[in-house]
């Protein structure tokens, strides 16, 4: 099977400092993969060359036959290919969560106002939000915001979601609801790279978790081996440290 996603050494600097030193790394269709790693190691600009949010200085990215990397690819289709679900939501406050989320399939996707409310409803409903259409982004909880903004990636029927540290600014109580939609998205086959340190996330979905350190994949494979056999005494390291902090021992 040809991968989904494809990156091939992937560079990038900022001044001085080298983010990425030559990233590779594929997700066949289906799969989800959880990126860990240290802070500053380089996740999130991964991410972000992957929808081109930031341009890598070297090595290529494919999405199926699309090059994303390529000088003449559109933004548009890219960006409505490959959802984005960030940490702090990044909802439009004075829009409701119908229209945030019907937005992208209005003005990017085209479809009329009507096909766009039906798709927006029925995104609002896979994370269960029915019953909250009509409110503002102010009148709902975070976990409630981040169920919308996942709302808003899964309306353009992407063919790959992209996850960076979605929980992390929810209190603890509000993280499960948002866990439990992702897990439910796995399961039912969406694409997903998700930078996380829920490991109790990936111990249920991931087919891979990716242990990135200073701009490079230290070390990858699926979450039993990970934790039981690392062959990087890096990853175990920090595989016991995200244990300790985010409570999912051994
Ligand atoms: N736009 C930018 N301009 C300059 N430096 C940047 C920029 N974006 C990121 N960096 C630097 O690149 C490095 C990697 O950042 P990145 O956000 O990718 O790390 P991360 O692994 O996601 O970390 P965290 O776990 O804290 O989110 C950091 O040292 C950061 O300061
Ligand atoms: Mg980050």
């Amino acid at each position: 099977m040809a991968p989904l996603l494809r990156t091939e050494d992937v560079h990038k600097r900022y001044g001085k400092e080298e983010v990425l030193r030559g990233v590779s790394m594929c997700l066949e269709p289906g799969e989800t993969k959880v990126i860990i790693g240290p802070s500053g190691t380089g996740k999130s600009t991964l991410l972000r060359c992957i929808n081109r949010l930031t341009e890598p200085d070297r090595g290529r990215i494919w999405l199926e036959e699309q090059e994303v990397t390529a000088r003449k690819a559109s933004i548009n289709r890219l960006r409505a290919d490959i959802g984005f679900v960030f940490q702090d939501f990044n909802l439009f406050t004075h829009l409701t969560s119908l229209e945030n989320v019907r937005l992208g399939p209005l003005r990017v996707r085209r479809l009329g106002r009507p096909q766009a409310n039906r798709t927006a409803l029925e995104a609002l409903a896979q994370v269960g939000l029915s019953d909250k259409t009509k409110s503002y982004p102010a009148e709902l909880s975070g976990g409630q915001q981040q169920r919308v903004a996942i709302a808003r990636a899964l309306a353009m029927h992407p063919k790959l979601i992209l996850f960076d540290e979605p929980t992390s600014a929810l209190d603890p109580e509000l993280i499960g609801e948002v866990l439990e939609v992702m897990v439910r998205l796995a399961k039912s086959g969406m694409t997903m790279l998700v930078v996380s340190h829920e490991m109790g996330f990936a111990r249920s979905v991931a087919d891979e978790i990716i242990f990135m350190e200073h701009g490079v994949i230290v070390e990858q494979g699926p979450p039993s081996r990970m934790f039981k056999a690392p062959t990087q005494a890096r990853t175990g390291e920090f595989l016991r440290k995200i244990s300790e902090l985010y409570g999912e021992a051994d």
